[in-house]
């Protein structure tokens, strides 16, 4: 299984935090956002990962993360995507350095603190066949893509619908087979001009191999400043939590 993470896009919803900071780099309570997300990579027993950012932001990342030993894996690769080109764009990049394996994709904004991913990973990794979206209740779903599932798996998926059909969002964690390149070069780009994440998935979902997990714990997208805000305050509440349940053992 190999990680890849999307620490690219311009980040205009946070400006000017972001005027010359990259997103993934702002802080996140006690730490840079990015840090998060290999973390995630690190507890899910991905070894190999790929950080994908855009030009200016190379240099601030290969600081930040260098060989990623310091995180518990064995290599960090690092890609520029040239242009904003969407999230199912980016991740084309990592096309050799997955080389046939099943790939783990988080979204460099995207923080997550609960159980269960791992198991799913790991799960995932062991028989990958198709993809496996993460998704989590919420009371604003029309922010994001939105699921519908029945049974194990997805039968509805929209990119921020102005009426959706469910609240539950999907987050920005994905697993993919490695039929996920060959279906990349199918989508046409969007009405915004991206390769949607969501077109990517509903490939899988037409043929019933979209299949789900719920997110058991807290998620935050940190794109915008209130949710950038709650995000620094769930990683407040989670080390706090963390270093009371070790001083208990
Ligand atoms: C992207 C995806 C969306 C997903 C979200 C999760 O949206 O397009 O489907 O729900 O990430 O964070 P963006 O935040 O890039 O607008």
């Amino acid at each position: 299984m190999k990680g890849v993470i999307l620490a690219g896009g311009n980040g205009t919803r946070l400006r000017p935090l972001t005027d010359i900071t990259n997103k993934c780099a702002l802080p996140v309570y006690d730490r840079p956002m990015i840090h998060y997300s290999m973390e995630a990579m690190a507890a899910s027993g991905v070894n190999d990962v790929l950080v994908i950012t855009g030009g200016s932001a190379a240099g601030q990342m290969i600081h930040l993360l260098g060989n990623g030993s310091q995180f518990g894996l064995r290599r960090v690769y690092f890609a520029v995507q040239e242009k904003a080109g969407g999230i199912a764009h980016g991740l084309q990049l990592a096309e050799e350095f997955a080389a046939d394996e099943p790939v783990f994709l988080a979204l460099g904004d995207n923080l997550f603190f609960g159980n269960g991913m791992a198991a799913s990973v790991s799960q995932f990794s062991q028989d990958p066949r198709g993809a496996r979206i993460f998704l989590s209740a919420v009371p604003d779903p029309q922010r994001f893509g939105v699921a519908v599932v029945r049974g194990e798996r997805v039968v509805s998926l929209e990119e921020k619908p102005g009426n959706p059909k469910s609240n539950l969002a999907v987050t920005g964690f994905y697993l993919y087979d490695s039929s996920v390149f060959d279906r990349i070069r199918t989508l046409e780009p969007s009405a915004r001009g991206e390769l949607e994440v969501t077109d990517l998935n509903r490939t899988y979902m037409v043929e019933g191999r979209l299949n789900y997990s719920m997110l058991d714990g807290d998620w935050v997208d940190a794109g915008t400043f209130e949710s950038l805000h709650a995000a620094s305050a769930m990683a407040r509440r989670f080390a706090t939590r963390s270093v009371s349940a070790r001083k208990a053992a």
